[in-house]
């Protein structure tokens, strides 16, 4: 739950429980360096951000309730902030102060009850669009059964679409003068983004695993394996019903895994990775290479003819497979969410307009703006005036659009109907920090209370981010047990970056270490925050 772990950090771990290190627990170090450095990724030479020379950043491998003990150092001219994209820990400035540039910080994470294929990436600004992401594997613990054999190779592929021709910063300057940022020049897979400069090199009659994670900044990519079938198994975290598909669409912020079974002849066969939803289609292209192979094979593409209806079919038909297990031994469908009763519902409404001439994008008509402070720190410090709560209403506004800093109260243990409307013309997808969600239901057209009776009750997928088609809506369902100040945002960077993202502040008045973790005693502190030196007393 923990964001204290994270506050001092200026790097964003969102992992379940980063908390105390557990003694019992292995623990696994890590020292990594944050700076600038060149690469290539289209032939021609352009600036990132490295973490330890390497572009995307280390491939991190650990074990269910491992400590990851992870000392960054900060060598940018700039603040760096680090989100560890999968579950309850966060690096968002909302709670955590970021890592001046020249300074290190280190963050002990604790990956309690997780399991899966996640991501870690820089949540200031639009640093991500230079890089300093890289892959989370949580294994699971060798006595708890994983639903399918033990794949022969394991490859994670990280794409994204790419901006090659301005670094972060101009990206960032382009936003802040109100405009909009230019169309991608290509799509990156693991830092590369000319075709066929990548190859996996696989064997006739093995299975392997294909995990594959949307680190862009705003579109939606699809990814298909041509002359193959992608058997689906993992869905952030949760083990899915097995379905098969020809190809499989994924949004900026989320992650999935595949099994792939090589029983085509032995041939090179292309993996090609395209933009959805865009009028000009941008792509990459990678080689599935059988050893042996004796040339390469045309195979033709199984690109459906419409696009929404094939997604949104897809989208219905990725479930929880509810007897597996997942950290734990028991089956991930013991915890019956149907039965629960439904304690609030919002209704968040996406929207886009100008303010002071500026583009800016909302939630409910409010455009979030940062504070000078974290807020999880002023909370915790009670300084005044960096937050209101009630700062965003539970449905839609009729009326203009407005600045501030959003946050909604919510008590802890409460049980959230949330409904993500889109009346806009693009593709959303939402991400909630510190919490998976059921995704119950979506469909186009606007949501109604007669809409709940096409919910699913029975097997949703539970996951941390969702789309939202053009012109529809997505339900989900959330059980607010964690408490702590968690980001509700827009993965489509530049639209979080100017407004689309609020903070849920989950309460409870009673203080307790199994609902929250305390603050780290080596947090850093910033803003008004920055003098306080309450943090040794803990409840
Ligand atoms: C900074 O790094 C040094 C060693 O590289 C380490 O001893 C020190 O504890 C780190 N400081 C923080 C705040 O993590
Ligand atoms: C669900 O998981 C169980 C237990 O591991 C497995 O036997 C079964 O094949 C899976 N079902 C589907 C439909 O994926
Ligand atoms: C097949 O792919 C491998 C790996 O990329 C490459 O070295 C080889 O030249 C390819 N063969 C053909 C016939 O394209």
């Amino acid at each position: 739950m923990r964001w204290w772990q994270h506050r001092g950090v200026w790097m964003i771990m969102t992992i379940t429980t980063i908390s105390f290190v557990q003694a019992e627990d292995p623990k696994r170090f890590f020292d990594w360096r944050v700076t600038y450095g060149k690469i290539s990724p289209l032939g021609h030479s352009q600036r990132v951000i490295l973490i330890n020379g390497q572009f995307p950043g280390p491939e991190i491998h650990s074990v269910t309730n491992d400590n990851l003990i992870i000392n960054v150092h900060n060598d940018l001219d700039e603040p760096f902030l680090l989100s560890w994209k999968n579950s309850y820990q966060d690096g968002v400035y909302g709670t955590t102060c970021p890592i001046p540039p020249g300074r290190n910080y280190t963050y002990a994470l604790h990956v309690k009850n997780q399991i899966g294929s996640f991501f870690y990436f820089p949540s200031l600004a639009v640093q991500k669009a230079a890089g300093g992401f890289g892959a989370l594997r949580i294994f699971s613990r060798p006595h708890i059964p994983v639903p399918f054999p033990q794949p022969a190779g394991d490859f994670t592929f990280l794409i994204g679409d790419w901006y090659s021709q301005d670094d972060h910063k101009t990206l960032k300057a382009l936003l802040d003068r109100g405009r909009k940022i230019p169309l991608p020049d290509v799509v990156l897979l693991n830092g590369h983004g000319l075709t066929f400069s990548t190859s996996f090199t696989v064997h006739k009659g093995k299975t392997y695993r294909f995990r594959i994670s949307n680190v862009g900044l705003q579109h939606s990519l699809n990814f298909e394996i041509l002359g193959h079938m992608l058997k689906l198994v993992e869905v952030e975290g949760t083990h899915t019903v097995q379905s098969m598909y020809t190809s499989i669409d994924i949004h900026v912020g989320q992650s999935y895994s595949v099994l792939v079974t090589m029983d085509q002849p032995p041939q090179n066969y292309s993996i090609v990775i395209s933009t959805r939803f865009t009028e000009t289609q941008y792509n990459v292209g990678s080689t599935l290479h059988y050893s042996n192979s004796k040339g390469s094979t045309f195979v033709p593409s199984r690109q459906p003819s419409d696009e929404l209806d094939f997604s949104i079919k897809q989208a219905r038909s990725i479930k929880t497979n509810l007897t597996a297990s997942g950290p734990r031994p028991n089956p991930q469908g013991s915890y019956h969410y149907s039965r629960i009763k439904i304690s609030r519902t919002l209704i968040l409404e996406s929207s886009a307009d100008f303010v002071n001439k500026k583009q800016r994008y909302a939630i409910n008509g409010i455009s979030f703006v940062p504070a000078d402070t974290p807020l999880k720190l002023a909370d915790y410090f009670k300084i005044k005036g960096v937050f209101n709560v009630g700062s965003i209403p539970d449905m839609p506004s009729r009326g203009g659009m407005r600045l501030d800093t959003a946050v909604m109260g919510a008590h802890h243990k409460a049980f959230l109907e949330v409904v993500f409307q889109n009346p806009e013309n693009t593709v959303q997808s939402y991400h909630l920090d510190g919490y998976n969600f059921w995704v119950v239901g979506m469909d186009k057209g606007t949501w109604s209370q007669a809409s709940r009776r096409a919910y699913n009750l029975r097997d949703a997928i539970s996951r941390s981010t969702t789309q939202v088609y053009p012109k529809t809506w997505t339900a989900v369902y959330v059980a607010l047990d964690n408490v702590g100040m968690w980001n509700l945002r827009s993965e489509v960077w530049t639209r979080r970056y100017l407004g689309q993202q609020f903070y849920l502040r989950v309460y409870s008045p009673v203080k307790s270490q199994r609902d929250e973790y305390p603050i780290p005693k080596n947090a850093l502190l910033c803003g008004r925050a920055s003098n306080r030196q309450e943090i040794y007393i803990t409840h």
